[in-house]
């Protein structure tokens, strides 16, 4: 195990004043079905909306599940995973990436803003890496607009860099740098 593994295995909890980020269990099969079956929230997404709760426990159980880095979003109030956030790191360049989803209900309260701040605050503080980057495409604003809020910049665009489900779309880049990262801004 390398040691920035072993730093995310050390920081499976992270906590913010809404969230829990906590790692997945079976436990959360039907709420993960929630989002993960909902064809608008996977549409920017490479994967197909779940089709039934068992392939959702196979996803889980396969790729979730005991997997450093993966987290489950947890709204405290309501003690209910409501999305997952996840940071891909590579060790080379010090520097790593990141995927989210939120169940629709959710949108627009400012959880993923609040659990992207904490992905940034491990990555810089904890893991010490150089740069966090992602890319969102360039019809899905509301993923750029979560980057920006969280402290991150414009870097460009990749003109019809993908094919998502048959259609090519521009891909839109955003990156911090570790001198860049103001911490707990909130
Ligand atoms: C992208 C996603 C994670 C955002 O989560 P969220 O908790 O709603 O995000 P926040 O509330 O922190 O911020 C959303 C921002 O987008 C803005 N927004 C909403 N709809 C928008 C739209 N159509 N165009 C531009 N901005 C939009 C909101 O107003 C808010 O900004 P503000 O605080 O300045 O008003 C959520 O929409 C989602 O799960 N989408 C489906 C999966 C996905 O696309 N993942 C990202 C792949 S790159």
């Amino acid at each position: 195990m390398n040691n920035n593994e072993e730093i995310l295995r050390k920081n499976v909890y992270l906590e913010s004043e809404r969230l829990l980020l906590r790692p997945f269990s079976l436990d959360d099969a039907e709420d993960m079905y929630a989002y993960a079956s909902d064809p608008i929230v996977t549409k920017y997404l490479t994967w197909q909306p779940h089709i039934n709760i068992a392939q959702t426990r196979k996803v889980l159980n396969d790729f979730f599940i005991n997997k450093p880095g993966i987290y489950a979003i947890v709204l405290k109030q309501e003690q209910r995973c409501i999305g997952c956030i996840h940071i891909r790191i590579d060790d080379r360049h010090d520097k790593a990436s990141f995927g989210y989803v939120l169940n629709r209900d959710y949108w627009n309260h400012g959880y993923m803003t609040e659990a992207l701040d904490q992905i940034l605050e491990l990555a810089f503080n904890k893991l010490k890496l150089n740069r966090v980057e992602s890319t969102h495409y360039a019809r899905n604003e509301r993923s750029g607009r979560v980057m920006q809020k969280a402290g991150m910049y414009y870097e460009g665009v990749g003109r019809q860099e993908v094919k998502i489900k048959g259609t090519y779309y521009d891909v839109v880049h955003y990156a911090i740098l570790r001198n860049e990262w103001v911490g707990d801004k909130h």
